[in-house]
C-alpha cells in the first residue's frame, strides 16, 4: 500500500464507529425521542393554529427534478408549496436547490412550516459504496455503518434530511431485481445490517438535531421481497409464522435502532395491500412494535390501491389514512380527497391530526423549526463531498464486499507481470460500477475495472482489451438499460466480436473476463426470468476457454446468477457486485493480492433456476433427501441435486482456514443460563487473511417444524499466516426463541444443535439441551 493510501485508510479507520458487532435485540435509544414534552408542547401549539387544509398539506410528498422513478410525475410543485399543499419534496439536492425550496415554504406560507427534503440515498450519496447486497457480503457491521455515516455526512451537507434507506426486505428469489438493494436472505444478518445502517444515518447518538444526520426510512414495509415468482410488485401470500420468524425481523431491528420513518410497500399481503393494511401499519408496527415515527407510502401507492381492486382513489385515500399512512408519496390522493372524506365522515379529524402530528414531530426532531436550512452552505458542501477519507473508505469497503467464488491452482492473485487480456462488456464501464440508485454519484468519477488494473499494476503489466460481446443481444433493451451511460452497442455480428476477443486472448498470459449484468438490469422493475449471463456472454466465455489460457471471471451483477458452466470451467471467479466509486481500484487490489478477499455471499446461488426459491434455512420436511442424489419419494428433484452451487455464507480466501470442533460450556442449560460456544480457527495457508466464522442453530424438537439451520452469530477475525484464535460465542435463551403457532415468542425445551464453520454448508456440530 503506498503512503497516501496508508494515511487515508488510517483516517478512515478513525471515522469508524465503536459499534457492537450486531444489533442488540432491544435498543433503549429507540424510545428516547418519544416522550419529549417540549416537542409535544411545540406541536400542540402549532397544530392549534393550523387549518384543515394546512394539516392535509403536511401529508403530501412531491417529487421534483430528474430521475423520476414512477409512472406519475408531480406537477406545479412550486405553486403547491406556496399554497401550503406540500409537507415534503424529494429527488433534488444541493444547498442551492434545498434553500430555494425551503424559502418558498418559509416566505409564502402562512405558518412557515419547513419542508422535509428526501432522496434515495441507498448506498452512498456522492461517494458511492457497493450496492447493499455487496455491503452485506462484507459481514462487517462497522463497515456498513461507516458507509451510511459517510452517506449521511454528504447528503445532509447537500440539503437533504431524509433518506429512503435502509431497504431491509428479505429476498430469496434472485429473479427479483431488487435483491441487490437489500442484505439478502437471512433475517439475523439482515437485522444486523438494518440496525447498522440506521445508526450510520441517524448518527451514533440517534440525535437527529445534529445537522450531519439524516432520518432513515425503513422500506419496503412489508414483505416486498417475497413477491410471487420474483416478479416486481407482485402478490405476497405468507403464513404469519413465516412472516414473524423469517421476514419481519430486519424491519423490527431497524425500528428498534431508532429509525424515524417507514415506507409502506407496493405489494399486497394476504389480500390486503400494505398501503391499506391496518393490521400491518397500526397493529403490528405501532401497537406491537411501539413505532412512533411516521409512515410514508411508496411512489403513488395510495392511487395504486385502485388497480389492486380496492376501489376508486377517494376510497383509497380513506383506506390508507385509516390503515396508518401519514404521508402520501406523489399520488396526491390525500390532498385531493381527505377534506371531502372528512366532510362525508369517512375519516375523522383525529385521524388527520394524528398523521399531521407525526410529520411535524419528524421535522421537530430534525431541528427544522430551529434552523430550516440545517447549516447548509456551499462551503460546507465543498468541504464535505468526496473527502479523501470518504474515497479511501469507499475503496476499502468495496474490497471487503468482493467474494472469491473459485480459485483453482492459485490462479489468483495475478502476478504483476506479463500480458493480461481484459475482455468483456463491463471491463470499461464506469456507469455500471455505481449500480442502481446512484443518488448524486457521478459515474464519470467512478473507476472502471480497466482503470483500476492500470492504477494498481502500472506499467508492469501489458493490458490488451476487447469487448467480446454486448451486455445483451437485445438492442432495444440495451439502449433502455444503458440510458445515460457510456457503453455503446457494438453492431457487428456476435461471432465477429467473439473472434476478435479470442484473437486478443491468445496473445496474453491470462484472461480477465468482466461479465455480468448492467446496473440497469438490477434494482427496481428489473425482474429476470432467466438468471444466467445475459446475451452472448456465455458463448464468449466458452470461446475464451478454448484458447487454453487461464480464465479469470470478474462478475458484476446484482443477484445470484446460475453459473454452473462458469464454475466448472473458469479457473477463478470473483464476485464484485456493483462496487461503487472506487470499484475498479478495489477489484484490482484483490486481483493483484494487495487485499486478501474475505467477503461471503448472503444469498444462496442456485445451480439452475428451477431450484428457486432456494435458501439455507429451509425446513427438513417429512421426507428429507439424503445427500445430493435424487432419491425417489424423498423431497428432491429428478434432474438436479437439492444442493445449491454456492451456499449462503460461502466465500474463499487466498489462504485457508481450519476449524476445530466447537465445544460447549454445558450439555444442558436452564432458561436463565447462557451457553458459551468456543471454537478454534487457524489460518493454515500462506497469507494473512480475514475469516467470517458463522454460528448456526437447529432446534431439533418443537411445537412447529423449525429450519435445519439458522444463523445466530458471526465474527469476522483477522488471522496472520499460521495464527490460531479461539473464538467465543454466547447464546442466551432469547437466541433460542421463535414465534410459535400462536405467535408467542418462546423457547421450547428439548434438544438443540449448534454448528460453527466458514459457511452454512461446511460446519461442525455440537449438541445441547434446553431444560
Ligand atoms: C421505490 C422506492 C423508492 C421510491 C422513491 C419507488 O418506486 O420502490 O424504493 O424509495 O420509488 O424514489
Amino acid at each position: 500500500m503506498n503512503r497516501f493510501y496508508r494515511v487515508v485508510f488510517l483516517l478512515a479507520g478513525a471515522l469508524q464507529l465503536a459499534a457492537p458487532l450486531c444489533a442488540q435485540p432491544s435498543d433503549p435509544r429507540a424510545l428516547t425521542h418519544r416522550e419529549d414534552p417540549k416537542m409535544q408542547a411545540f406541536v400542540d401549539e402549532l397544530m392549534g393554529r393550523m387549518t384543515l387544509e394546512e394539516k392535509i398539506g403536511q401529508l403530501n410528498l412531491l417529487a421534483v427534478g430528474f430521475d423520476v422513478t414512477g409512472p406519475v410525475v408531480s406537477k406545479d410543485v412550486d405553486a403547491n408549496i406556496r399554497r401550503g399543499n406540500v409537507g415534503g419534496v424529494f429527488n433534488t439536492y444541493t444547498p442551492a436547490a434545498a434553500r430555494q425550496l425551503q424559502e418558498q415554504a418559509l416566505k409564502a406560507t402562512r405558518l412557515k412550516i419547513p419542508l422535509l427534503l428526501g432522496f434515495d440515498v441507498v448506498h452512498g450519496h456522492r461517494t458511492m459504496f457497493p450496492m447493499p447486497l455487496g455491503l452485506a457480503a462484507t459481514w462487517d457491521m462497522q463497515a456498513v455503518e461507516q458507509s451510511a455515516r459517510i452517506a449521511a455526512e454528504e447528503a445532509s451537507a447537500d440539503g437533504l434530511h431524509w433518506v429512503f434507506s435502509p431497504m431491509v426486505d428479505i429476498a430469496r428469489d434472485p429473479r427479483w431485481g431488487r435483491v441487490v438493494e437489500g442484505a439478502g436472505e437471512d433475517p439475523y444478518l439482515g437485522s444486523c445490517v438494518a440496525a447498522a445502517m440506521v445508526r450510520g444515518y441517524q448518527g451514533p447518538d440517534n440525535d437527529l438535531a445534529q445537522p450531519n444526520t439524516v432520518m432513515a426510512c425503513v422500506k419496503h414495509f412489508a414483505l416486498y421481497g417475497a413477491a410471487e415468482a420474483g416478479r416486481d410488485y407482485n402478490t405476497v401470500d405468507m403464513s404469519r409464522q413465516r412472516m414473524y420468524n423469517e421476514y419481519l425481523p430486519p424491519y423490527k431491528a431497524a425500528i428498534e435502532a431508532g429509525a424515524g420513518s417507514v415506507m409502506s410497500s407496493f405489494n399486497d399481503i394476504n389480500g390486503i395491500p400494505a398501503t391499506a393494511n391496518r393490521w400491518l401499519l397500526t397493529d403490528l408496527l405501532r401497537r406491537q412494535w411501539s413505532f412512533r415515527g411516521f409512515v410514508a407510502t411508496d411512489y403513488n401507492a395510495v392511487n395504486e390501491l385502485t388497480a389492486h381492486g380496492l376501489g376508486d382513489e377517494q376510497r383509497a385515500a380513506t383506506l390508507a389514512l385509516r390503515a396508518g399512512v401519514d404521508m402520501d408519496m406523489v399520488g396526491e390522493a390525500f390532498l385531493k380527497y381527505l377534506a371531502d372524506n372528512l366532510k362525508k365522515g369517512l375519516v375523522s379529524p383525529a385521524e388527520i391530526d394524528q398523521a399531521c402530528r407525526r410529520m411535524l414531530e419528524a421535522k421537530y426532531r430534525l431541528g427544522l423549526f430551529r434552523d430550516p436550512y440545517r447549516g447548509i452552505s456551499d462551503k460546507r458542501a465543498h468541504q464535505t463531498m468526496g473527502r479523501p477519507e470518504f474515497v479511501a473508505a469507499s475503496r476499502d469497503i468495496a474490497r471487503r464486499s468482493l467474494v472469491l467464488l473459485k480459485n483453482e491452482r492459485q490462479t489468483l492473485p495475478l502476478r504483476k507481470a506479463g500480458t493480461i487480456a481484459l475482455i468483456g462488456p463491463l471491463a470499461r464501464s464506469q456507469r455500471d460500477m455505481l449500480g442502481s440508485w446512484k443518488a448524486a454519484g457521478d459515474w464519470q468519477q467512478a473507476v472502471s475495472l480497466e482503470q483500476g488494473l492500470r492504477n494498481v499494476a502500472g506499467s508492469a503489466v501489458k493490458l490488451m482489451y476487447a469487448q467480446g460481446a454486448n451486455l445483451t443481444a437485445d438492442r432495444r433493451l440495451f439502449d433502455q438499460l444503458n440510458a445515460g451511460g457510456e457503453l455503446t452497442f457494438d453492431v457487428r455480428p456476435a461471432e465477429e466480436l467473439i473472434r476478435e476477443a479470442v484473437q486478443v486472448a491468445s496473445q496474453a498470459d491470462v484472461i480477465v473476463a468482466a461479465v455480468g449484468e448492467s446496473a440497469g438490469m438490477t434494482g427496481e422493475a428489473t425482474s429476470r426470468a432467466d438468471i444466467g449471463l445475459p446475451g452472448r456472454q456465455l458463448a464468449l466465455l466458452k470461446a475464451l476457454k478454448a484458447t487454453g489460457k487461464p480464465l479469470v471471471l470478474v462478475l458484476m451483477n446484482g443477484r445470484p446468477l446460475t453459473l454452473t458452466w462458469e464454475d466448472e470451467n473458469a479457473d477463478a471467479i470473483l464476485e464484485t457486485w456493483f462496487a461503487g466509486s472506487q470499484g475498479g481500484n478495489a477489484i484490482a487490489d484483490v486481483l493483484f493480492g494487495a487485499y486478501n478477499p474475505a467477503g461471503k455471499i448472503t444469498m444462496t446461488f442456485p445451480r439452475v433456476l428451477g431450484q428457486v426459491p432456494i435458501y439455507y434455512s429451509h425446513k427438513n420436511t417429512g421426507r428429507p433427501a439424503l445427500g445430493d442424489q435424487n432419491d425417489k419419494y424423498k423431497s428432491s428433484y429428478l434432474d438436479v441435486p437439492n444442493a445449491p452451487l454456492y451456499p449462503f455464507g460461502f466465500g474463499l480466501s487466498y489462504t485457508t482456514f481450519t476449524y476445530g470442533k466447537p465445544t460447549l460450556s454445558k450439555a444442558t442449560i436452564g432458561p436463565a443460563e447462557t451457553l458459551t460456544v468456543t471454537v478454534t480457527v487457524q489460518n493454515t495457508g500462506n497469507a494473512d487473511g480475514e475469516e467470517v466464522a458463522q454460528l448456526y442453530l437447529r432446534d431439533l424438537v418443537g411445537s412447529i417444524s423449525r429450519p435445519v439451520k439458522e444463523l445466530k452469530g458471526f465474527q469476522k477475525v483477522l488471522l496472520k499466516r499460521g495464527e490460531r484464535k479461539t473464538l467465543t460465542f454466547r447464546l442466551s435463551v432469547d437466541d433460542l426463541k421463535f414465534y410459535n403457532d400462536d405467535l408467542q415468542f418462546v423457547a421450547e425445551p428439548g434438544a438443540f444443535q449448534v454448528f460453527v464453520g466458514g459457511n452454512s454448508r461446511d460446519v461442525q456440530a455440537a449438541d445441547f439441551t434446553l431444560e
